[in-house]
């Protein structure tokens, strides 16, 4: 074991600049959570405003034409912007593979690790992060990720880590069949009659598979293993492990509920990119994620994500009746850059896309 790194400045260099991740900090044998962790007390999680688990719905998409499930769904999308489903069509040893490859990942040597460190990195299909933007934000957040980024299936079959690319790829190419169902879904509703190339361009053209690693902490009431933000994707799909540590923003104000892990399901949320495209039927929502002092947490969103070029804004279909946009048309890479210029900051990146 590694001598204690005591000063606020070693965290930051051991950890960030040096690449070991909040993975290497803990493997030091921690036992205190350092400063820059600290978040300060407004941002903390206070149980006193919990709301009840049984709030986000769970729905059943073994049939995905059934009028009652394109309903649910579409109603839980502009109420909850939240909501899980089950019956998806993905195996569940697809997701307990995809979850253990997280965990082989996390578990290499750290010298490992770092070949995929966006300065070492072969690629941009993949990279090595730790918290969220470190450059940008006041208190770091516990967290390490993976970014596994969609480009091509020769690029992510190059590239992407021989310990975690078959259950990787494996899973991405289930999911995007869920992917495209569901957003067949809320788009009819939008009164998008077919998807087209250019829609589905905006809609999904660059996927991230994101593996999340949230370390043991040894104190996770004073930290954020992912602060207060809204997804900027058009909708997100998450698989998260049987931890829980999920928090979504409640109905009644300041309250959070907690997302309760569901063998088998998963998680979907709203992004941004959907609520501007539909002029605010959809609604992305806050949430925020909380490491366990006992257990290694991952969880695996899915990000679907437009092309990095594509210019969004409320779609045609959506304004057909009249209604006033809300938002202006932004290109997504501006978008992207706006979000990861700043600390997490609850809803406030959809503002950049505001008239
Ligand atoms: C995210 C996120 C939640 C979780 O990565 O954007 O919200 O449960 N993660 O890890
Ligand atoms: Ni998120």
């Amino acid at each position: 074991m590694s001598p204690p790194i005591s000063s606020s400045s070693d965290v930051i260099d051991f950890v960030v600049h040096k690449g070991n991740g909040v993975k290497g900090l803990v493997d030091t044998g921690l036992e205190t959570v350092p400063e820059p962790y600290i978040q300060p007390l407004e941002e903390r999680l206070d149980p006193t405003k919990f709301q009840s688990e049984n709030s986000i719905p769970i729905i059943d998409v073994s049939n995905w034409d059934d009028p009652k499930v394109v309903d649910s769904i579409c109603d839980a999308a502009s109420k909850w912007g939240f909501f899980q489903i089950v019956n998806h069509g993905v195996p569940l040893e697809v997701l307990e593979n995809l979850k253990n490859a997280a965990h082989s990942f996390f578990q290499l040597p750290s010298e490992e690790r770092k070949k995929y460190l966006k300065e070492n990195s072969p690629s941009e299909a993949v990279c090595l992060c730790t918290s969220f933007s470190p450059q940008a934000e006041k208190v770091l957040e516990w967290k390490d990720f993976l970014r596994l980024s969609w480009v091509s299936e020769d690029q992510a079959s190059a590239f992407w880590p021989p310990v975690c690319k078959e259950e990787a790829l494996e899973y991405v190419k289930k999911v995007e069949l869920v992917t495209k169902r569901l957003l067949e879904v809320l788009l009819k509703r939008l009164g998008v009659k077919e998807i087209d190339r250019t829609t589905e361009y905006k809609l999904m053209a660059s996927p991230i598979l994101s593996l999340n690693y949230y370390p043991c902490c040894p104190s996770p009431e004073l930290t954020a293993g992912v602060g207060r933000h809204s997804d900027i994707s058009t909708i997100t799909i998450l698989l998260q492990d049987d931890t829980g540590g999920l928090y979504v923003r409640g109905t009644s104000k300041d309250s959070w509920i907690h997302v309760p892990t569901v063998n088998g399901a998963l998680v979907i949320n709203i992004g941004d990119i959907l609520q501007i495209m539909s002029n605010d039927k959809y609604k992305s929502i806050e949430h925020r994620a909380i490491a366990n002092r006992s257990k290694n947490r991952v969880s695996i969103p899915f990000f679907v994500n437009p092309g990095s070029d594509a210019t969004i804004g409320p779609l045609p279909e959506v304004l057909a009746s009249g209604e006033t946009p809300i938002y202006k048309h932004v290109v997504f890479s501006d978008y992207f850059k706006h979000f990861f210029g700043k600390g997490h900051d609850g809803k406030k990146t959809v503002e950049f896309a505001k008239i």
